[in-house]
């Protein structure tokens, strides 16, 4: 079990300040007000993420799964009500706690239109995005970006300087594009989209934790270290995502040098 990961937004700076048992907190983007908790969850070691505005003490939980009750006691324990479900995808292991929630709050759901459509599921009045959307929280704006590459509807939430990638970005890592509905074509140009329209000191929070040693990491500290991110060719991309990757790299991620990641596919 992960620890709970509190990232409160008051200042402009980024250094965690504060580690005392099972709670890390950190100042980060200016003109923000909200807090994101963390909890690991599962046999996958999935992200639930809790974003919670501090003007309405209200927020939105990502992608409920696993004991998604123990998200929903640590809202009840701090005061916070839970009036939206945020989804980045629809695989098992980022929505199976959804019923859950919805045993508890009357959380509104919300996806991007084209996963719904590649999903197929019956959701209960669901609120359905396109890329450039903006969902608010209380006083807080969450951004949504539509990612396509791990699954076609794929989203990202960014708020201040935070982004809840899901599984399109990982830390030293990114999602499988040889799923259904994935394609390694939409990875790559989602990955150079998020890469060269982020600000460096934007900090990833990823779907899974596959780099225990650093559970977030700043967008410079990928552009760096991420292999995904070092390939400027997308045939090049596509051969070290489909086929070179998976037999060279297991987790826990580390960073891999630009020169390491162009090598292994013989560049
Ligand atoms: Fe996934």
């Amino acid at each position: 079990m992960f620890p709970d990961l509190a990232y409160v937004s008051q200042t402009a700076c980024s250094n965690i300040i504060n580690h005392s048992g099972t709670t890390k907190e950190s100042t980060l983007a200016e003109n923000n007000n909200f807090t994101i908790h963390a909890l690991e969850l599962g046999p996958m070691e999935n992200f639930i993420y809790l974003l919670h505005d501090h003007s309405s003490d209200t927020a939105a939980i990502v992608d409920p799964a696993w004991d998604v009750e123990e998200m929903l006691a640590l809202a009840d324990e701090k005061g916070i009500r839970i009036t939206d479900i945020l989804l980045t995808h629809s695989h098992h292991d980022h929505v199976n706690g959804i019923e859950t929630v919805l045993a508890h709050t009357d959380a509104q759901i919300h996806l991007l239109k084209t996963e719904a459509r590649f999903w197929g599921k019956n959701l209960v009045k669901p609120k359905l995005h396109h890329g450039g959307d903006t969902i608010k929280i209380g006083a807080t704006d969450i951004r949504v970006l539509h990612t396509p590459g791990h699954t076609p509807g794929s989203a990202c939430y960014h708020a201040g300087s935070e982004l809840i990638a899901g599984d399109t970005l990982f830390v030293f890592g990114c999602g499988r594009c040889d799923l259904q509905g994935g394609d390694p074509e939409e990875m790559f140009s989602t990955l150079k989209r998020i890469k060269s329209e982020l600000p460096g000191d934007t900090i990833l929070h990823p779907g899974h934790n596959y780099s225990p040693a650093h559970p977030t990491t700043s967008m410079d500290v990928q552009c760096e270290g991420n292999p995904f991110l070092h390939f400027d060719e997308q045939q090049d991309f596509i051969e070290y995502r489909m086929h070179v990757h998976d037999r060279i790299r297991s987790t826990p991620y580390e960073a891999v040098s630009k020169e390491e990641a162009l090598k292994s596919i013989g560049r």
